[in-house]
Order: structure tokens, then sequence, then C-alpha cells
């Protein structure tokens, strides 16, 4: 296990099991190698001294937005710095705030910022977890997409025995490591993944496109990075961050996806078609721009060329997953693509359902492959559901 150059901000509350999250802490920087930055509720500091976690973690402790020194927006700098949000020992407060989005103090406010990257360890009294309200708290945080370590059933500090023990050191190491690290699953193989939407100009200033983020192929193309894959991103025009380390080629139109899709087809384990390739281009290109008073009432409209088609052309032995957006009839429209297109998988999702889709953190698809079988991955953030369809199209192989 190995956590060097991987950043990690841990979280720590008001919990009696602060004192495990020390030795945590020294086996990430110490053991692991670790960049971890601490951060500690008001509460958290009325149990143990900073002092603990500054001499583990080589850094100052933070408690406060306000003052310590610090010139700018602290809160968000540290959300996007971090690869994972790691809260641990998690409150019941803490738990309830981040489900309401409050964001009264600097953790709170890292939180709501870093969203799903966010993971906690629970640790509190069995009444306390039992207690619908937490329950439902952690119900609502899970389907958002954040992450759980779930708390363990055992004698309490309050010497109460039931549900709520923070699980054991171990456990939460090897969480780190699979999300952190991956366990190598697409090692040596190379993958293309195509993220966003494109843009279809019909004069200098005018295109056609749709809502497409890119989140989701950038999940893809983190998870097989993580994986240990080569991996290139093709992505139309988004506002997301892109890692720096990650292979990318930006491009705007669905001519200039095909054209550097094909030119970096050769030896292609894996294909993922996330982006949303826009199927309707003007017919005609104006190259000045079009004025209020010229007499134009429609846009003829060709379609885009069908770049998955032309790529499965030019290479038979790539395993290509592709991506159907459909509402009505949607199972069979997204099987019929996958046959007709000589797909090996297609992920469907349906953008009628709540949180899923465009531009949305989460995702709810059905993975369907060549030989019939189909997995429903429910409700959770784009990175899990990246995740999973790795893990099932590594576990399956090609034309499964
Ligand atoms: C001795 C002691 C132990 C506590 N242990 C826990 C605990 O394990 N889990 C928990 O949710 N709250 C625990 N609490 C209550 C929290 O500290 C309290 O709800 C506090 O407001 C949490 O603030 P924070 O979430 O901002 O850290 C404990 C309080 C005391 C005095």
């Amino acid at each position: 296990m190995k956590f060097k150059n991987k950043k990690i901000l841990l979280g720590i509350t008001g919990s009696i099991a602060i004192y495990k999250a020390a030795d945590l802490l020294r086996k990430l920087t110490k053991n692991y190698g670790a960049d971890v930055q601490v951060i500690m509720t008001n509460s958290a500091l009325r149990f143990m001294s900073p002092l603990v976690f500054e001499t583990f973690s080589g850094k100052n402790v933070y408690s406060s937005i306000f003052d310590e020194g610090y010139v700018g927006t602290r809160h968000i700098d540290f959300a996007k710095e971090a690869d994972i949000v790691l809260i641990c020992p998690a409150t019941a407060n803490i738990i309830a705030k981040a489900a309401s989005g409050i964001a009264d103090d600097l953790l709170s406010t890292i939180i709501l910022a870093a969203g799903t990257k966010t993971v906690f360890a629970p640790a509190m009294n069995v009444n306390m977890y039992k207690n619908p309200a937490t329950m439902e708290n952690m119900d609502k945080l899970k389907k958002i997409g954040y992450g759980f370590i779930d708390s363990e059933t055992g004698m309490l500090a309050c010497n109460d025995i039931g549900k709520g023990k923070l699980t054991n050191i171990d456990k939460i190491l090897e969480y780190l490591n699979m999300t952190l690290n991956g366990t190598n699953k697409l090692k040596g193989k190379k993958v293309l993944v195509t993220a966003g939407p494109t843009r279809e100009y019909l004069d200098p200033v005018r295109y056609i496109s749709n809502r497409s983020s890119g989140k989701m192929g950038l999940a893809l193309a983190e998870e097989a990075k993580k994986e240990g894959a080569e991996v290139l991103l093709v992505t139309g025009p988004v506002s997301i961050d892109i890692p720096n380390d990650l292979e990318t080629i930006k491009v705007e139109s669905a001519i200039e996806m095909r054209d550097t899709l094909i030119q970096n087809s050769d030896s292609v384990d894996f294909l993922f078609m996330a982006a949303a390739i826009e199927d309707l281009c003007p017919a005609e290109y104006i190259d000045t721009k079009i004025k209020k008073n010229d007499t134009i009432t429609e846009i003829p409209i060709k379609l885009a060329p069908d770049i998955v088609s032309e790529f499965r052309q030019k290479n038979k032995k790539t395993c290509i997953v592709g991506f159907s957006v459909e509402m009505n009839d949607g199972k069979e429209r997204s099987i019929n693509k996958m046959q007709k297109k000589g797909l090996d998988y297609i992920v469907w999702n349906n953008p009628k359902d709540d949180g899923v889709g465009f531009e949305h953190d989460t995702n709810e698809v059905t993975l369907f492959s060549q030989n019939g079988h189909e997995w429903f991955l429910s409700k959770n953030s784009k990175r899990n559901i990246a995740e999973n369809i790795i893990k099932i199209i590594t576990e399956s192989g090609k034309n499964k």
C-alpha cells in the first residue's frame, strides 16, 4: 500500500473515537507517505490537542474559516486540492450538517465544496446511530454519492453495546487504497475515453450543442487511470477541471472528434464513448455572422458522422463501450444501437430520472452486453458508476 503523492484531507470531529484518528494519521504519513492536511472542528479541539495531528502530518491544523493568516478562500482550495476528504471519526452532527448542506465552520464548508469525494467513517452511540434522523441523513448522503465506511457493532465508549463503533483502522486504510490506488485491473491496457458535447457551428458565433458536462467521461478516464491503464481523454468543450496529469486532447466539432479518435485508434484495448456527439449539424457553414435582418427562416440540418461505427471498421479488436441517452423504449433502443454499431457493451441512462445523466454528479445506468447480460447500477456518484462499469467489463471481457 502506497499513498505517495496522494493528498488526503482528514476531517476530525468531536467523537471519543478521536484517539484512533491519531494512529490512522501516523500510519498514513509515516508508513505510507501520504500528504495529509488535518482539519478539526471546534468540538474535536476539546478532545485532543492539534499538536498531536500537527506532529504526525507535519502541517498546521486548521479549524476556522476566517483567521489563522490565510488569504483567500481556504475552504475551496482545500476541497479542490484533496484527492479524497475523509471524515474520521464522523459525528452524528457533521453527518446531519452535510446532509442539510450546512456550511457553518471550516470542515462543513469543505465537505459542501468537495461533494462526493467525501467519505465518512461514522462513530457514535448506538441510539444516536439508530435514530431515524441519523439513518435518513446517511441514506440521503449515500444517494447523493458520498462514501461511507460503515461503523461496527461492539462495546461503545458509553458501555452500551450496539452499532456505532468506528471501524478498525485497517479497514479504513483498505478503503483508501481501493479508492486512491485501485487494483491495477487495467495495467498495460490502452484506454481511449471521449467526454463532453460537440459544437456544430452554423456561423462563427452560433452552434448547435447539448447539455453534456463531460463528468461521466472524466470519471471513466480517472478510474481507468487509477486502474493502471494508459489513458487518453478526448473531450469536447467542457468547464470541469481536468487533472493536469491526465493526457487530454480538446476538440470542438464531431468531425474533429472523429479525426482524433481515428488517429489514435491503434492498439486501443478499450474505448469508452461517453461524449454526447451532437447528431444534428447545420448542413451549411456560413463564414460571416448571420445578421438579424438576413432572411433566414430555417436551418437545414445534416447528420453528424457515425464516429463509433467508423472506429469499429478501423479497429475490430477494441472492446467498445457505447453510451445512450434514451427516454421512451430506452432498453430496446439502446440494445439496437449496440448491435447496429458493433459495440461490445452499451450504457443506458434515462435523463427523465432525478439526478441522472447530463450535468449531475450522480448517475443511474443499465449496462447491456452483446451476449444478453444486463447490470443495473443504482444511483451513485459518477466515479462510483465508472468504477463499477470498469469492474464489470474487465471481469466479463470483450463481446460477452
Ligand atoms: C465525551 C463525549 C464524547 C462524544 N462522543 C461522540 C461520538 O462518538 N459521536 C458523536 O456523534 N458525538 C459525540 N459527542 C457529541 C459531539 O461532540 C457533539 O454532538 C458535538 O456538537 C459535535 O460537534 P462536531 O460535529 O462539530 O465535531 C460526544 C460528546 C462528548 C462530551
